[in-house]
Protein backbone atom coordinates (compact mmCIF):
# COMPACT_ATOMS: atom_id res chain seq x y z
CA UNK A 1 0.00 0.00 0.00
CA UNK A 2 1.04 3.72 -0.67
CA UNK A 3 1.59 5.89 2.30
CA UNK A 4 2.57 9.29 2.80
CA UNK A 5 5.74 9.61 4.90
CA UNK A 6 7.26 12.91 5.96
CA UNK A 7 10.64 12.71 6.75
CA UNK A 8 12.24 15.76 9.08
CA UNK A 9 16.36 15.51 8.99
CA UNK A 10 18.17 17.46 11.98
CA UNK A 11 21.72 17.64 10.56
CA UNK A 12 22.82 21.08 9.35
CA UNK A 13 25.38 19.09 7.19
CA UNK A 14 24.30 18.55 3.48
CA UNK A 15 26.73 15.70 3.00
CA UNK A 16 26.94 14.22 6.11
CA UNK A 17 26.24 10.85 7.80
CA UNK A 18 22.72 11.10 8.91
CA UNK A 19 21.50 12.75 4.95
CA UNK A 20 23.35 9.90 3.29
CA UNK A 21 21.02 7.36 5.28
CA UNK A 22 18.01 9.81 4.64
CA UNK A 23 18.88 9.73 1.37
CA UNK A 24 18.84 6.24 0.88
CA UNK A 25 15.64 5.35 2.97
CA UNK A 26 13.80 8.08 0.71
CA UNK A 27 15.04 6.43 -2.46
CA UNK A 28 14.17 2.84 -1.18
CA UNK A 29 10.89 4.01 0.11
CA UNK A 30 9.79 5.77 -3.38
CA UNK A 31 10.90 2.89 -5.16
CA UNK A 32 8.46 1.03 -2.94
CA UNK A 33 5.71 3.24 -4.54
CA UNK A 34 5.15 5.50 -0.85
CA UNK A 35 5.22 9.30 -1.35
CA UNK A 36 8.20 11.47 0.81
CA UNK A 37 7.57 15.29 1.82
CA UNK A 38 11.14 15.97 3.37
CA UNK A 39 11.93 18.91 5.61
CA UNK A 40 15.35 19.95 6.39
CA UNK A 41 15.10 21.37 9.63
CA UNK A 42 18.15 23.56 9.49
CA UNK A 43 16.95 25.01 6.73
CA UNK A 44 13.64 26.31 7.94
CA UNK A 45 12.87 28.66 9.90
CA UNK A 46 11.75 27.43 13.00
CA UNK A 47 11.95 28.56 17.18
CA UNK A 48 11.46 26.48 20.34
CA UNK A 49 7.44 26.19 21.83
CA UNK A 50 6.59 29.06 23.31
CA UNK A 51 4.08 27.41 24.96
CA UNK A 52 1.10 29.93 24.73
CA UNK A 53 -1.26 27.76 24.32
CA UNK A 54 -3.40 29.89 21.45
CA UNK A 55 -2.32 26.15 18.70
CA UNK A 56 -4.81 25.82 16.37
CA UNK A 57 -6.55 28.66 17.09
CA UNK A 58 -5.33 31.32 14.60
CA UNK A 59 -6.51 28.70 11.49
CA UNK A 60 -2.59 27.81 12.10
CA UNK A 61 -0.55 25.41 13.77
CA UNK A 62 1.07 27.32 15.72
CA UNK A 63 0.07 31.84 16.64
CA UNK A 64 4.33 32.10 16.26
CA UNK A 65 3.88 31.91 12.33
CA UNK A 66 7.18 30.39 11.06
CA UNK A 67 7.75 26.71 8.69
CA UNK A 68 6.42 25.32 11.39
CA UNK A 69 2.89 25.85 10.25
CA UNK A 70 4.01 24.13 6.79
CA UNK A 71 5.41 20.86 8.51
CA UNK A 72 2.39 20.61 10.68
CA UNK A 73 -0.03 20.05 8.21
CA UNK A 74 2.17 17.74 6.15
CA UNK A 75 2.61 15.62 9.56
CA UNK A 76 -1.41 15.81 10.32
CA UNK A 77 -1.92 13.65 7.02
CA UNK A 78 1.51 11.61 7.06
CA UNK A 79 0.44 8.09 7.53
CA UNK A 80 4.31 7.78 8.96
CA UNK A 81 6.84 10.19 10.13
CA UNK A 82 10.61 9.45 10.50
CA UNK A 83 13.02 11.61 12.09
CA UNK A 84 16.66 11.57 10.86
CA UNK A 85 19.38 12.97 12.95
CA UNK A 86 22.74 12.82 14.57
CA UNK A 87 23.45 13.16 18.34
CA UNK A 88 24.55 16.29 19.13
CA UNK A 89 25.54 16.53 23.15
CA UNK A 90 24.16 13.34 24.05
CA UNK A 91 20.99 14.64 22.91
CA UNK A 92 18.86 15.88 19.82
CA UNK A 93 19.89 18.83 17.61
CA UNK A 94 17.86 21.80 18.50
CA UNK A 95 17.33 22.38 14.98
CA UNK A 96 14.79 19.25 14.87
CA UNK A 97 13.90 19.85 18.03
CA UNK A 98 12.06 22.98 17.58
CA UNK A 99 10.31 20.72 15.31
CA UNK A 100 9.62 18.05 18.24
CA UNK A 101 8.68 20.73 20.82
CA UNK A 102 6.04 22.36 18.23
CA UNK A 103 4.28 19.12 18.02
CA UNK A 104 2.57 20.00 21.05
CA UNK A 105 0.52 21.95 19.80
CA UNK A 106 -1.15 18.77 18.28
CA UNK A 107 -1.51 17.79 22.27
CA UNK A 108 -3.23 21.01 23.22
CA UNK A 109 -5.50 21.33 20.13
CA UNK A 110 -7.05 17.80 20.38
CA UNK A 111 -5.53 16.42 16.96
CA UNK A 112 -6.20 13.15 16.86
CA UNK A 113 -2.55 11.76 15.52
CA UNK A 114 -3.28 8.43 16.35
CA UNK A 115 -2.43 5.30 14.80
CA UNK A 116 0.80 7.29 12.53
CA UNK A 117 3.78 4.51 12.32
CA UNK A 118 7.33 6.79 12.81
CA UNK A 119 11.05 5.80 12.45
CA UNK A 120 13.95 6.88 13.77
CA UNK A 121 17.07 7.10 12.26
CA UNK A 122 20.31 8.34 13.97
CA UNK A 123 24.01 8.63 13.99
CA UNK A 124 26.97 9.30 16.47
CA UNK A 125 30.81 9.54 16.67
CA UNK A 126 30.82 7.69 19.82
CA UNK A 127 31.14 3.75 19.59
CA UNK A 128 28.92 3.23 22.98
CA UNK A 129 25.97 2.67 21.90
CA UNK A 130 24.18 4.33 24.87
CA UNK A 131 25.45 7.48 23.33
CA UNK A 132 22.31 7.19 20.96
CA UNK A 133 19.56 6.52 23.78
CA UNK A 134 19.66 10.53 24.14
CA UNK A 135 17.45 10.17 20.68
CA UNK A 136 15.89 6.59 20.82
CA UNK A 137 14.72 7.29 24.21
CA UNK A 138 13.05 10.98 23.80
CA UNK A 139 11.73 9.98 20.41
CA UNK A 140 10.10 6.36 21.63
CA UNK A 141 8.63 8.22 24.36
CA UNK A 142 7.32 10.79 22.02
CA UNK A 143 5.85 8.30 19.44
CA UNK A 144 4.36 6.16 22.59
CA UNK A 145 2.53 9.68 23.75
CA UNK A 146 1.43 10.40 20.33
CA UNK A 147 0.10 6.64 19.85
CA UNK A 148 2.43 6.19 16.98
CA UNK A 149 4.28 3.22 16.24
CA UNK A 150 7.90 2.78 16.44
CA UNK A 151 8.26 0.34 13.29
CA UNK A 152 12.31 0.42 12.93
CA UNK A 153 15.14 2.53 14.42
CA UNK A 154 18.74 2.78 12.46
CA UNK A 155 20.90 3.93 15.10
CA UNK A 156 24.65 4.06 13.68
CA UNK A 157 27.43 4.88 16.25
CA UNK A 158 31.18 5.44 15.66
CA UNK A 159 30.79 7.91 12.33
CA UNK A 160 32.18 11.65 12.70
CA UNK A 161 33.19 12.66 9.46
CA UNK A 162 31.50 13.23 6.57
CA UNK A 163 31.64 9.85 4.60
CA UNK A 164 32.11 7.83 7.68
CA UNK A 165 29.07 6.14 6.64
CA UNK A 166 30.26 4.34 3.97
CA UNK A 167 31.90 2.30 6.67
CA UNK A 168 29.31 0.71 8.33
CA UNK A 169 26.29 -0.62 7.44
CA UNK A 170 24.50 2.36 7.82
CA UNK A 171 23.28 3.02 4.36
CA UNK A 172 21.84 -0.61 4.00
CA UNK A 173 19.99 -0.57 7.49
CA UNK A 174 18.26 2.58 6.01
CA UNK A 175 17.38 0.84 2.66
CA UNK A 176 15.64 -1.92 4.74
CA UNK A 177 14.18 0.47 7.02
CA UNK A 178 11.84 1.37 4.27
CA UNK A 179 10.46 -2.18 3.81
CA UNK A 180 9.08 -1.88 7.64
CA UNK A 181 6.62 0.53 6.55
C1 LIG B 1 27.55 20.25 17.99
C2 LIG B 1 27.93 18.81 17.91
C3 LIG B 1 27.76 18.00 19.01
C4 LIG B 1 28.06 16.64 18.95
N1 LIG B 1 27.87 15.86 20.04
C5 LIG B 1 28.16 14.56 19.99
C6 LIG B 1 27.96 13.72 21.11
O1 LIG B 1 27.50 14.14 22.18
N2 LIG B 1 28.29 12.40 21.02
C7 LIG B 1 28.79 11.86 19.86
O2 LIG B 1 29.08 10.66 19.82
N3 LIG B 1 28.94 12.62 18.74
C8 LIG B 1 28.65 13.95 18.79
N4 LIG B 1 28.83 14.73 17.69
C9 LIG B 1 29.29 14.11 16.43
C10 LIG B 1 28.16 13.81 15.44
O3 LIG B 1 27.11 13.11 16.05
C11 LIG B 1 28.73 12.99 14.29
O4 LIG B 1 29.76 13.73 13.65
C12 LIG B 1 27.69 12.61 13.28
O5 LIG B 1 28.23 11.70 12.36
C13 LIG B 1 27.16 13.83 12.52
O6 LIG B 1 26.12 13.46 11.68
P1 LIG B 1 25.86 14.26 10.32
O7 LIG B 1 27.05 13.98 9.43
O8 LIG B 1 24.60 13.70 9.79
O9 LIG B 1 25.74 15.71 10.66
C14 LIG B 1 28.56 16.09 17.74
C15 LIG B 1 28.74 16.91 16.63
C16 LIG B 1 28.44 18.26 16.70
C17 LIG B 1 28.63 19.13 15.48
Amino acid sequence: MSKKIVVITGSPRKNGNSFAMTDAFIQAAEAKGHSVTRFDAADKKLTGCHACETCFKTGKACSFDDDFNTIAPAILEADAVVFTMPVYWYSIPSQIKAVIDRMYAFCVAGKDVAGKECALIACCEEEDMTVLDGVRVPMERTAALLKWTMVGEVLVPGVLNTGDIAKTDGIRQAVALAEKI
